[in-house]
């Protein structure tokens, strides 16, 4: 599988309804990037923001909780119609029954590696889990440069799920752009997160038709 999924952090939030039919043909996935101004230094949106998008789309929502505690609105979430909840690693008190609680819910669901935290934090969840986001920079902000350090998380990861024959994608977000998205594939990504990259400036879908040759995706 590779595929990029489109954040809408960096799209002008009154606009992005109206671009979502045409970014529905270039994709599969919406990425919702929900920040406290707690675990990070920022704060976007919420589940009103995720309940009105999803009546005006079929994309899978693939939700990127950097808040602290998350436990506390998995349910909110999943109601206002996320497909997969991503948490990271150190903001739950117990990762495993964090995991169970999003599956409960009937969504998959996701364990993120921020940039200072070691990729094996995840390698003891890897059997229960749908996706490993890994993170090219600190979260919190749009339109960052990719720290090529991060580079061999994806590496590592991916040759986990490998020798460990596990039905786990890998995702990677921030810092994502038309120069290095060739490498972080091949590298082991199945899944790009990309914000300014498509949505900055000009058309989002034009974008991620661009993105998409240059990937030599589809
Ligand atoms: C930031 C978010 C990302 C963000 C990426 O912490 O998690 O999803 O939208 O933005 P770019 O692609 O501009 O680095
Ligand atoms: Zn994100």
């Amino acid at each position: 599988m590779k595929l990029i999924a489109p954040s809408i952090l960096s799209a002008d939030i009154c606009t992005v309804a109206e671009q979502l039919p045409e970014l529905e043909n270039e994709t599969e996935w919406l990425h919702l990037d929900v920040m406290d101004g707690d675990y990070v230094p920022n704060i976007t949106f919420g589940f009103p923001v995720i309940k009105s998008l999803r009546d005006k789309t079929r994309l899978f929502f693939d939700t990127h909780l950097m808040i602290a505690k998350p436990e506390r609105y998995f349910a909110r979430f999943a109601e206002a119609g996320s497909n997969q909840i991503t948490f990271h690693a150190e903001t739950a008190s117990d990762i495993g029954a964090a995991i169970r609680a999003v599956k409960v819910l009937g969504c998959r669901v996701g364990l993120a590696v921020n940039n200072n935290i070691d990729v094996e934090t995840v390698f003891p969840f890897l059997p229960e889990l749908d996706l490993v986001l890994v993170m090219g920079t600190d979260a919190g902000f749009g339109g960052q440069e990719f720290n090529e350090g991060n580079i061999e998380k994806i590496r590592l990861i991916k040759r986990k799920i490998l020798e460990e024959e596990l039905d786990v994608l890998v995702s990677v977000d921030c810092g994502v752009n038309a120069q290095n998205g060739k490498r972080l594939f091949a590298a082991g990504a199945d899944v790009l997160v990309a914000g300014s990259a498509v949505f900055a400036e000009g058309s989002p879908a034009e974008n991620l038709r661009e993105l998409k040759k240059r990937f030599g995706i589809e």
